[in-house]
């Protein structure tokens, strides 16, 4: 049994992470693999303890450093206490979310220099990377009334459109830079066109292991 496989899904608000990672775990599922599926922030009860922290609207003013680090801080008790031991013991974690969001909400988003997220990245992570990213893009008004019509908006949601315009560029340019590990697909397509191509991604993956 080797080591399991790392693959996160990332995207604006309103894409369907959720739905498609459903997907993706039950292709893995029918091929035997075991699965761990988890979420950013968030993860482990201490982790969602500080998602609550960072999801809650506020009057208070958000440092964006404080943003930064409680992101991190909780990534630290999720990669360390989870993710890494789930990998070791060959299961595949898929993350809804990971350290991309970072670098498009708190970078592309708030404005934090790329230096310092890459800084916090190889203190928390050291060289451990997802093994394959899913971004599932959609232009922002769409993902945006789809996340509205869902719930009440957190923290995040009550941005306006062009925070949301910067971390979908931040996003695409990040796959463009390295097109073998991302995986852009298009999520404005029905949810039929969208979980199909998530199948045959997820499959590819398998298949390029045992094949
Ligand atoms: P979710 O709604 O997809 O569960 O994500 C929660 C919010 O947290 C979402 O608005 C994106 C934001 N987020 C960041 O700003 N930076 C990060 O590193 C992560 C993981 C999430």
């Amino acid at each position: 049994m080797g080591r399991g496989r790392f693959i996160t899904f990332e995207g604006g608000e309103g894409v369907g992470k959720t739905t498609q990672i459903q997907i993706a775990r039950d292709t893995l599922e029918r091929a035997g693999i075991e699965v761990v599926v988890t979420r950013e922030p968030g993860g482990t009860p201490m982790a969602e303890a500080i998602r609550e922290l960072l999801l809650a609207p506020r009057d208070e003013p958000v440092h964006q450093l404080t943003e930064l680090l409680l992101m991190f801080a909780a990534r630290a008790q999720h990669v360390h206490g989870k993710i890494i031991p789930a990998l070791e013991a060959g299961q595949w974690v898929l993350c809804d979310r990971f350290t991309d969001a970072t670098y498009a909400y708190q970078g592309g988003g708030r404005g934090v220099p790329r230096q310092r997220i890459e800084l916090l990245e190889q203190l928390v992570q050291g060289d451990m990377r997802p093994d394959h990213v899913i971004l599932l893009d959609a232009p922002v008004a769409t993902g945006m009334a789809r996340a509205r019509a869902r719930s009440v908006p957190d923290r995040f949601e009550q941005e306006q459109l062009a925070f949301f315009q910067r971390i979908r560029d931040c996003y695409l340019q990040r796959a463009q830079n390295d097109p073998l590990r991302y995986h852009v697909v298009d999520a404005s397509r029905s949810l039929d066109e969208v979980s199909q191509q998530i199948a045959d991604l997820v499959g590819d993956v398998v298949r390029n292991l045992t094949g």
